[in-house]
C-alpha cells in the first residue's frame, strides 16, 4: 500500500535531484528522465519570451505547457505558481505584472527553492518571492491570489481535492486558475497507479478529464475549460523517459499511450455574501482588486 507521504518523499526526491543535475552540471529534464532532449518539456516557450532568462532558469524548466502565455495576466496582478520548480513560470509572470504586481513560487523542495532564488538574483527582479510549502496547504491568507498558475506540478499530488479546496481559498472571488497538467486518457491501469517511480514521472497521478473537471466543480470553481495541448505517443512516453515504466504496467505498444497534456482554466465565483476573510483563519492582509478577463492565448505547449 502506497501511502500519501511515501509518494510525496518520492516526488520531493525526483526533484531534488533534477535541481541538483541543474546546478552541478546544467542538465535536466521534465518528470525527470535523464539528459536527454524530453518531447515533453522542450519548445514550450518562445525564444522571445526566453530573452535575458538566466540559463539555469530554462534548463530547469520541466512543465507540460505555458500557463503564463495563457493565463491573460496583467499589471499589478498577484500571481501564484504552484510548485514553481527552478522558477521560470515565476520569472515569466513577473514581467507581465510589472513592479505593481507581485509573483510567488511555492514548491515544497529545498534544492528547487535554492535554485529558484539563485535564478531570481540573477534575473534581478525583486517582484518575486518564493515561498516553502506544499499546495496542500499553500502558506497564504484567504482571497490574497489574482491569478493561480502551475506547471504539470497538480498530477503529482496525492490529494488533488485538498489542492483545488486551497486555490479556491486563496484565490480572490473572481480570480482564476490556468495549469497545464496532464490527464489520462481513460482508465490508468492500477499497477501503474501505485507505481512511485511513475507517480513522480507525472503518469501515474494523473487524473481523467471529467474527474478533473468534477474536483475542481467539488472545490467551488465555474468556468472549468479543459483544452487539450498534446495527446501523447508511445513514441513521446520513449523520449520522455517513461517507456519502461508504461511497458512494464500495461500500456504497451499502443500508438497512443493514453495521456495527454491540457491546459485547465476555472474561476472562483463572486458570490454574493459569501464572501470575506475567515474561511480557513489565514486572514487576507490587503483586499485585492484587478479586472477578470477569459481571454487566454493558447500557446506553444508541449507538455510533461
Ligand atoms: C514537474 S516539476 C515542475 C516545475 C515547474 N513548474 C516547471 O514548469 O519547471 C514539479 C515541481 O513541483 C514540486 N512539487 C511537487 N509536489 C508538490 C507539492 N505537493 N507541493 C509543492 N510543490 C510540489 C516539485 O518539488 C517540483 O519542483
Amino acid at each position: 500500500m502506497t501511502t500519501e507521504r511515501e509518494i510525496k518523499e518520492t516526488v520531493r526526491e525526483r526533484y531534488a535531484e533534477s535541481a541538483r543535475k541543474v546546478t552541478t552540471s546544467g542538465e535536466t529534464s521534465c518528470c525527470d528522465s535523464g539528459p536527454t532532449e524530453n518531447v515533453i518539456s522542450s519548445k514550450l516557450y518562445t525564444t522571445d519570451e526566453l530573452q535575458g532568462l538566466p540559463q539555469d532558469a530554462v534548463v530547469a524548466s520541466l512543465g507540460c505547457g505555458n500557463p503564463v502565455a495563457m493565463a491573460d495576466l496583467h499589471e499589478g496582478d498577484v500571481v501564484l505558481d504552484l510548485g514553481s520548480g527552478g522558477g521560470i513560470d515565476v520569472l515569466l509572470s513577473a514581467r507581465r505584472v510589472g513592479p505593481t504586481g507581485k509573483a510567488y513560487g511555492l514548491d515544497m523542495t529545498d534544492e528547487m527553492l535554492e535554485l529558484a532564488r539563485e535564478n531570481q538574483r540573477k534575473a534581478g527582479v525583486t517582484n518575486v518571492e518564493f515561498l516553502k510549502g506544499e499546495m496542500e496547504d499553500m502558506p497564504l491568507p484567504d482571497g490574497s491570489v489574482d491569478v493561480i498558475i502551475s506547471n504539470c506540478v497538480v498530477n503529482l499530488s496525492p490529494d488533488k481535492d485538498k489542492v483545488f479546496k486551497e486555490a479556491n481559498r486563496v484565490l480572490r472571488p473572481g480570480g482564476r486558475l490556468a495549469i497545464a497538467d496532464i490527464v489520462a486518457r481513460g482508465d490508468v491501469p492500477q499497477d501503474l497507479r501505485r507505481s512511485l517511480e511513475a507517480w513522480a514521472g507525472c503518469v501515474a497521478g494523473a487524473l481523467e478529464e471529467g474527474e478533473y473537471r468534477s474536483k475542481l466543480e467539488s472545490a467551488g470553481f465555474t468556468g472549468i475549460e479543459i483544452e487539450s495541448l498534446r495527446e501523447y505517443t508511445a513514441a513521446d512516453a520513449e523520449g520522455a523517459g517513461l517507456g519502461d515504466v508504461l511497458q512494464k504496467y500495461g500500456k504497451k505498444g499502443a500508438e497512443q499511450v493514453g495521456f495527454a497534456s491540457v491546459i485547465v482554466r476555472a474561476v472562483r465565483p463572486v458570490l454574493s455574501g459569501a464572501e470575506g476573510p475567515g474561511r480557513s483563519g489565514k486572514a487576507a492582509e490587503t483586499p485585492v482588486v484587478a479586472t477578470v478577463s477569459e481571454s487566454a492565448e493558447p500557446g506553444p505547449g508541449r507538455c510533461c
